[in-house]
C-alpha cells in the first residue's frame, strides 16, 4: 500500500473530501445531506489521504479542537489508512498549540479512537440518528 497524506484548507481539498464523505455519510450511513455539509468546513484544516492516486480517506480539524467527519471508504478499511488520517488532524492540532483534541464519535468507533489515545466523556447520545459518545485526547 502507498498511502500520500495531503492537508490543507477546503479551497484545495474540497472536491475529493465531498465525494469520499458522500459515499461514506450520505450514501452508506444514511446521514441526511443537508447535514453533511456545513459552514465549517471553510474554517477547517482537512485531511485527504490517496492511494496510487485515488481519495480514500478524509477528515477535519475544526478551529476549537474538534476532530470530525473521519471517513474512509469501505474497500480501504482495516488497513492503517483512517489512523493515519487522525494522526495527521492531531498532529496539525500539536503543532498549532491545542491543548487536546476531542470528537463525536460514532458508539461503534470508540476503540478505533482509544487505539489513538482517546478517552470517553460523558454518557452516549444521538446524532443524526446514530448512537455518538463524546472522545478527548489530552496532549498536556
Ligand atoms: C472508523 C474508520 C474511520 C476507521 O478507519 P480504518 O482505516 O478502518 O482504521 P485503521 O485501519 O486505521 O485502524 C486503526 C486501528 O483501529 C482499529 N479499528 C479500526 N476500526 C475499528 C473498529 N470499528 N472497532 C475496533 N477497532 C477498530 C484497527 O484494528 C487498528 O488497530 P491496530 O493498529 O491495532 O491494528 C473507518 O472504519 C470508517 O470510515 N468507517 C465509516 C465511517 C465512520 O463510521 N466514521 C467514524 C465517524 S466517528
Amino acid at each position: 500500500m502507498n498511502i500520500r497524506l495531503t492537508i490543507g484548507d477546503w479551497d484545495t481539498q474540497r472536491s475529493d473530501a465531498q465525494m469520499i464523505r458522500y459515499e461514506v455519510f450520505v450514501v452508506e450511513q444514511k446521514v441526511p445531506l443537508e447535514m453533511e455539509w456545513d459552514e465549517m468546513d471553510r474554517e477547517c484544516v482537512h485531511a485527504v489521504a490517496y492511494d496510487a492516486g485515488k481519495a480514500v480517506a478524509t477528515g477535519r480539524l475544526l478551529p476549537d479542537g474538534h476532530i470530525g467527519r473521519m471517513a474512509v471508504v469501505k474497500a480501504m478499511r482495516g488497513q492503517g489508512v483512517g489512523g493515519a488520517v487522525l494522526q495527521a488532524l492531531m498532529s496539525e492540532a500539536r503543532k498549532r498549540g491545542d491543548p487536546a483534541v476531542l470528537l463525536h464519535a460514532q458508539s461503534h468507533a470508540e476503540q478505533f479512537y482509544r487505539r489513538f489515545g482517546f478517552v470517553q466523556e460523558g454518557e452516549e447520545f444521538m446524532e443524526a440518528g446514530i448512537p455518538h459518545i463524546t472522545m478527548r485526547h489530552a496532549f498536556r
